[in-house]
């Protein structure tokens, strides 16, 4: 994944940065162990702890992507290894989607795993998102799966089996995940499947059941991994929220 350039001009990407902006002022408080998410979200908060770094803020961070790990150090903020530290305080990562009780579809960076492993070593993790990533029910955005490459078609069609078994359809949409004609790799050197859901259900039992079938890496399902969501607005106000998330949201009045 490469870094993601500041870009204000639409709606969403505002919406981002006010949320990024956000969570790096709320949650970053001296000598914080951070996790650093991936994505443009997470991107436009580690530009904005930047500035607290910057400013004299003292913090290290553990990323959750290559893209991240440059962009942090190209901007000066200290990097440790998750192996040194027994626990993050906060770890702050966007979503693809996020259901009321907080549970999510991550993964479409590829940048899956390491979001789960760090998020799931931090004290607290704080979700960043545009108001758009909230919804009633996850799964339109398609499940990625993090599979090896070896033997890729094989895992493929256990994953299809299993949601057989779980009631869906057959011929379900399932993709490996191509940019430019080629597979996307992901930062461990395995594949990502897409996996058109439509409407999820079964998403606890799912979640530990995608991840026993051989060659299955991670999926993106996150479930009881969130702690509180930073939504942003194109209009630059932000709010953090707990969960159950009463929808259709309500914007902070400024
Ligand atoms: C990367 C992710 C991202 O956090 C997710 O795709 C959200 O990205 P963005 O903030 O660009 O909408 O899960 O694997």
């Amino acid at each position: 994944m490469t870094t993601t350039p500041i870009d204000t001009r639409n709606d969403q990407d505002r919406a981002k940065l006010a949320a990024g902006r956000f969570a790096a002022e709320k949650y970053c408080f001296d000598g914080a162990r951070l996790g650093l998410g991936s994505g443009t979200t997470s991107h436009y908060f580690v530009r904005a702890l930047a500035e607290k770094v910057r400013d004299g803020l003292q913090v290290v961070g553990v990323p959750t992507s290559n893209g991240t790990r440059d962009l942090a150090l190209e901007l000066g903020i200290t990097l440790v290894d998750l192996d040194d530290i027994d626990q993050l305080d906060v770890c702050i990562d966007g979503p693809d989607e996020i259901d009321p009780d907080g549970s999510m579809i991550k993964g479409g960076g590829a940048c899956l795993l390491w979001e789960k492993l760090v998020a799931r070593t931090s004290a607290k993790m704080v979700v960043v998102a545009d108001h758009t990533k909230a919804v009633p029910t996850l799964g339109r955005f398609p499940l990625p799966v993090e599979i090896v490459q070896f033997s890729w078609g094989t895992t493929t069609r256990a994953v299809r089996g299993l949601l057989g078994e779980h009631g869906y359809p057959a011929d379900l949409g399932i993709a490996r995940r191509e940019r430019g004609g080629s597979p996307v790799v992901t930062d461990n050197g395995n594949f990502i499947i897409d996996v058109q859901l439509g409407t999820a259900r079964d998403v606890s039992e799912l979640t530990v059941e995608l991840n026993e079938i051989p060659g299955v890496v991670e999926n993106g399902f996150f479930v009881g991994i969130a702690d509180e969501v930073v939504f942003g607005w194109p209009d630059g106000s932000a709010q953090d929220y707990g969960f159950p998330l009463d929808l259709p949201l309500q914007q902070p009045t400024r």
